[in-house]
């Protein structure tokens, strides 16, 4: 059993974007994310994704459901598995037995944390307001107010003990568990003192830690939250929030190495860059942006250390890099990072700078090759055995062989020696193929008149209430939407249906309306459908009529004559139905 408040808080932590869109190309479309669904072919999308409803609809198919619905769904799991994998994803354990008090505490306890760094991050921010040197400098740095705001920095006071202002109990355990507050022989003190305060969000935009610049000379010039229950640097970056809508738009994701780089950039209008948090990149920095934008593209400074990265991140990104989403390498002038460059050559210039990044296959083949000599043999033999590992790495099929290709040629090695040499792994892709939904089937007529309803709208007309069973939930459905279609100037799309449907009533609209779109129904071949249905209903209600009368029994000839009569008719219309 996976306890409840466990799914909550997963829930709360995964972004469906990010799940959905490993899977599915999303694109932005007023509130909510549209793309084609993978549940049924379709050609224009009509399946949405709601990041402030963490739910996905398609009005296509009406498959519907959060995250682990998703995932069970598409990715034909069973409960467990979707909410295991979902955990993973974000790096969170599933509770094998039930919680001890100890673990809900620690729960409870993280839930604490994310307020007082919320809190935190308020009074950094209002302090910065009162420090005309802090101002100063920012400015003296070309940050405008707007971008100071919009990425939420602050200033931590130069003072041992500045959280007390803003917090009432400083010796809140929870100051330390968040790394705001440093204990050492019995003392506390702020960690943060007289810096620049950059607040790094998760994905799903709670502030999770701080990078406290020094404002001049001094050391450490970066001072980082440590790792907190809330806060791992390998899976964070930073500016996710702020650039998730331009990285959309660009479809590109750029990935500098600091801070200061990020807001400079984004102060010119270059909003899709990121920052790693002083770390080296991790797989999990790669994927998450790889999810989100159609290219990747790594910055780095064009001196010794920054080349050294740029190959740290190659060699993550190779088993991630898929066919369809360039991965590139940009190295700037000596002497620049991007805040510089950018300041002096201004957007367009970074922008053109950007359009000669080096492509994945042309930095790892340079590279290789630099360090070769493919005018003698025994190097170009170096050169195969120092490309080996690389291309075993790569997963993209279409990508791998276009550099097998280039390294056989480089090398001087045929089309079967080169295979043999690599000894690559066959397979390719293997992603599992969506699993079919699998569809109710009609239980009552009241259930057939609802998919039949859901084909077309316009067939409320013909649902006759008088017929209906009552409390049955089909029927609630039923009257439901015809007062809705009543209520309504024009007849109701099933979008605004749904939309307007009370919440009792989704899961059973949905799965008949997916039913009926399943089964293939069109406004002609409803309307029968319905006919059959009611005819149905009034078959058992006659029943119950004349059952009723037989129970209670007959006392005159003219009594016994109607009941023959309603018998005769019942059964004509019996005869009448087809089957069943
Ligand atoms: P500015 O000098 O303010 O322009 O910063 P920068 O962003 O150019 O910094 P730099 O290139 O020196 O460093 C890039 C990133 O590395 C920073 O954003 C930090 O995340 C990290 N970093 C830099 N210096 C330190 C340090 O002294 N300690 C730690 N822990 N991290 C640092
Ligand atoms: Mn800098």
């Amino acid at each position: 059993m996976i306890p409840d408040a466990f799914k909550q808080d997963l829930l709360n932590r995964v972004d469906i974007v990010d799940v959905v869109s490993r899977y599915v190309q999303l694109k932005k479309g007023g509130a909510n994310y549209l793309g084609l669904c993978p549940f049924h072919g379709e050609k224009t999308p009509s399946f949405t994704v709601s990041p402030a409803k963490q739910f996905y609809h398609c009005f296509g198919c009406g498959v519907h459901g959060n995250a682990i619905g998703f995932l069970m769904e598409y990715g034909g799991m069973g409960y467990i598995d979707a909410v295991k994998e979902l955990a993973a994803s974000v790096g969170m354990q599933v509770p094998e037995k039930p919680r001890t008090t100890e673990e809900i505490a620690r729960q409870e306890r993280e839930t604490d944390l994310y307020g007082v760094m919320e809190k935190a991050m308020q009074f950094y921010r209002g302090e910065l307001k009162q420090s005309p040197r802090a101002i100063e400098y920012l400015k003296g740095r070309g940050v405008s107010g707007e971008v100071a705001a919009r990425f939420r920095i602050g200033y931590a006071p130069d003072d041992w003990q500045g959280l007390q202002k803003a917090f009432s109990d400083y010796h809140d355990k929870a100051l330390v568990e968040c790394g705001l507050v440093i204990e050492s022989e019995g003392k506390r003190y702020d960690r943060f003192r007289d810096r620049i305060m950059f607040p790094i969000y998760s994905a799903r935009a709670a502030v999770i830690g701080f990078g406290g610049r020094v404002m001049g000379a001094g050391e450490p010039k970066y001072l980082n939250s440590p790792e907190t229950p809330l806060f791992e640097k390998g899976r964070e970056v930073y500016g996710l929030v702020q650039a998730r809508e331009a990285i959309r738009t660009a479809g590109r994701a750029l990935v500098v190495e600091g801070y200061m780089d990020v807001v400079a950039l984004a102060q010119f209008d270059i909003g899709y860059a990121v920052a790693t948090l002083g770390t080296a990149t991790t797989p999990i920095h790669v994927g998450k942006l790889l999810r989100l934008a159609d290219e990747l593209v790594f910055c780095f400074d064009g001196d010794a250390a920054g080349r050294k990265a740029a190959w740290r991140a190659l060699e993550v990104a190779l088993p991630l890099a898929p066919d369809h989403k360039p991965i590139r390498f940009l190295f700037l002038p000596d002497g620049d990072d991007p805040d510089t460059y950018v300041r002096r050559h201004g957007k367009e210039g970074f922008e053109k700078l950007l359009r000669q990044a080096q492509t994945l296959s042309d930095f790892l083949l340079g590279q290789l090759r630099a360090e070769s000599d493919l005018a003698t043999a025994e190097g170009r033999a170096g050169f195969l055995a120092r490309a080996k590992p690389h291309i075993q790495k790569l997963a993209a099929p279409a990508l791998r062989v276009q550099l097998v290709n280039a390294v056989a040629e480089m090398a001087r090695v045929s089309e079967p020696d080169i295979q043999r040499l690599m000894e690559l792994p066959k397979a390719g892709y293997a992603r599992p193929a969506p699993r079919r939904p699998s569809y109710e089937a009609p239980s009552c007529p009241e259930w057939s008149l609802l998919a039949c309803l859901l084909t077309d709208l316009g067939l409320v007309e013909h649902i006759d209430p008088a017929l209906l069973t009552p409390d049955l939930p089909e029927t609630e459905a039923l009257l439901a939407i015809r007062s809705l279609c009543a209520e309504a100037a024009e007849e109701p799309s099933f979008p605004i249906l749904l939309d307007a449907l009370d919440a009792r009533h989704l899961d059973l609209v949905l799965k008949a309306q997916k039913y009926g779109e399943e089964v293939g129904f069109d406004t002609e071949g409803a309307k029968y459908e319905i006919q059959e249905a009611l005819a149905k209903l009034d078959l058992k209600r006659r029943k119950v009529e004349l059952d009723s009368i037989l129970k209670q029994g007959m006392a005159s000839r003219e009594e016994q004559l109607a009941y023959r009569d309603k018998l005769m008719t019942y059964k004509r219309l019996q005869g009448a139905l087809p089957s069943p």
